[in-house]
């Protein structure tokens, strides 16, 4: 067999080497793969279509590496003119970048307590009033001389004289300091562990400026996965939701309707994939889905008349997503033409391959199937190069069954990866360091679906489907036929 020239120093798939690239972990689809690269890069949709097990969502999950990974962090703000209408805030990578440096500015400079005006080390515990000793805020008193470092609490025995001079614990202390200009500014030590934070005056307003901030919640963070699935997604998974307050929305006791704002997954895939399998099962909420895809933001409203959510809208959430779905052949009409219409008009439609050519590369690529689902599946051993080859004759004898091609392997390959994991687990069975040929060969007898089963027993489905009547009904069965 040609593959073999290639494969000879191989003895088992062990040392068969796997792509990173899961792209590149696709057997057989090439054009596929060339459309779905194509459609990360560009930002554009994909409908893969075939039949079960040729590799549709692995396809689409593999996109997700190769998109860059999502900038924006999306928050809704409480609006306090109106309530029931939070606003949405974008947040760009350069805007979150600074506020990051901010944040770190924010957190003031940290010091040693040697480096502090000593009146600020007293109060804040560090050093010892009477010998300077510096000790850990948290002691009492100085393990120097003993002195208590702080007022002790009223007590009437208490030492009138040392309780006059002694501090009050404190956590911060405000001071002033002169600066360049000749102007006072406010200067303020807090304990920080076993150090001192000293916050400057230009840090202090930054921190008020923030505080006076409108309250907000982050709706879709910055960090996030670029691959959202939704199959078999309900309307408020798909589009968001509003969730109920019993107080509804009451200022004091209850919650405001801006933090019960909830997304959905159109909303966190913005920036990245949204993945739907069988996508004509998700029924009438194509139609929200095309709009979303036109508009790229869509609101988000409380969706249950009954609930206090239902007078809640945020406009304008934005869900730039591709949309990547997946449709079997017989499914396709349920799929809606405009929904259609906007893959088509900004990506493509893809059919799959049910087989490959029977070729010396092709036979490699299986052998890389093979070693790739056997590492997958991580419970079952290696497989040795007569293992393999015997599986791949098996992927030539499908194609002709499944697809009646003759000299090709078939890429119906979740069914052939069924096999694999057969043969493995019955040599962990027999306790086999490998996978050897006679394994492939029971896997693959029992491994046949219930159609091949008949035939075998029966001679025919049709002779099968006969065995179940009774004597009349079998009389009249063959009167028909
Ligand atoms: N072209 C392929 N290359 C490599 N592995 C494949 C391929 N097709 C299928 N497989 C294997 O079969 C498994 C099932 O494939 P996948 O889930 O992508 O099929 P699908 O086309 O989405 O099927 P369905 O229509 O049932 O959802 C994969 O996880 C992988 O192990
Ligand atoms: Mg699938």
């Amino acid at each position: 067999m040609k593959s073999e020239i290639k494969y000879e120093n191989i003895k088992t798939t062990e040392s068969i080497p796997i792509p990173n690239d899961p792209l590149e972990q696709v057997i057989g689809q090439d054009e596929a793969v060339k459309i779905a690269k194509l459609a990360a890069r560009q930002k554009r949709h994909l409908l893969l279509v075939g039949p079960p097990g040729i590799g549709k969502s692995l396809l689409a999950q593999s996109i997700a590496f190769h998109l860059i990974k999502p900038t924006q962090e999306i928050s809704v703000l409480h609006n306090p003119e109106n309530p029931e209408r939070p606003i949405v805030e974008i947040k760009t990578s350069e805007i979150l970048a600074k506020e990051k440096t901010l944040e770190k500015q924010l957190a003031g400079k940290i010091v040693d307590p040697k480096d502090v005006p000593s009146f600020v080390a007293e109060k804040l515990g560090f050093r010892c009033r009477k010998c300077n000793y510096l000790s850990k805020p948290q002691e009492n008193s100085c393990p120097s001389c003993g002195t208590e470092k702080f007022k002790k609490e009223y007590s009437p025995f208490g030492d009138l004289i040392s309780d006059y001079f002694a501090i009050q614990k404190a956590d911060r202390v405000h001071t002033t300091k002169m600066n360049d200009g000749g102007r006072e500014e406010i200067i303020v030590y807090e304990k920080y562990g076993e150090k001192i934070r000293v916050l400057d005056q230009k840090s202090l307003e930054k921190i008020d400026e923030i505080k006076q901030q409108k309250p907000r919640k982050i709706l879709i963070p910055s960090s996030r996965k670029n691959f959202i699935i939704a199959t078999g997604a309900s309307e408020t998974e798909l589009l968001g939701d509003i969730r109920h307050d019993p107080y509804g929305g009451h200022q004091q006791l209850g919650t405001q309707p801006y933090s019960r704002v909830v997304a959905g997954a159109i909303h966190e895939a913005h920036e990245g994939v949204l993945f739907i399998d069988e996508l004509g099962a998700l029924s009438y909420l194509q139609r929200f889905l095309f709009t979303a895809m036109q508009e790229r933001k869509y609101s988000i409203v409380g969706r249950n008349p009954q609930s206090s959510g239902a007078s809640v809208k945020v406009d304008s959430v934005p869900c730039d997503f591709i949309l990547i779905a997946a449709s079997n052949i017989n499914d396709l009409h349920f799929v809606l033409p405009p929904l259609r219409s906007r893959i088509i008009g900004n990506g493509y439609e893809v059919l799959l391959d049910t087989h490959m050519p029977d070729t010396e590369t092709n036979r490699g690529k299986m052998f890389q199937f093979i070693a790739q689902e056997i590492r997958k599946d991580g419970k079952i051993p290696h497989a040795t190069l007569e293992a393999a080859h015997e599986i791949i004759e098996e992927s030539k004898r499908r194609a002709k069954l499944n697809d009646d091609a003759p000299d090709a392997l078939t890429l119906r390959l979740r069914d052939l990866s069924g096999a694999i994991r057969l043969a493995g687990d019955i040599a962990i069975d027999e306790g086999a360091p490998y996978i050897t040929p006679e394994f492939v060969k029971l896997a693959i007898r029992k491994n046949r679906n219930i159609e091949e089963q008949l035939k075998e027993k029966y001679g025919s489905v049709w002779r099968a489907n006969a065995s179940e009547l009774s004597r009349p009904e079998k009389r009249d069965y063959k009167e028909i036929n």
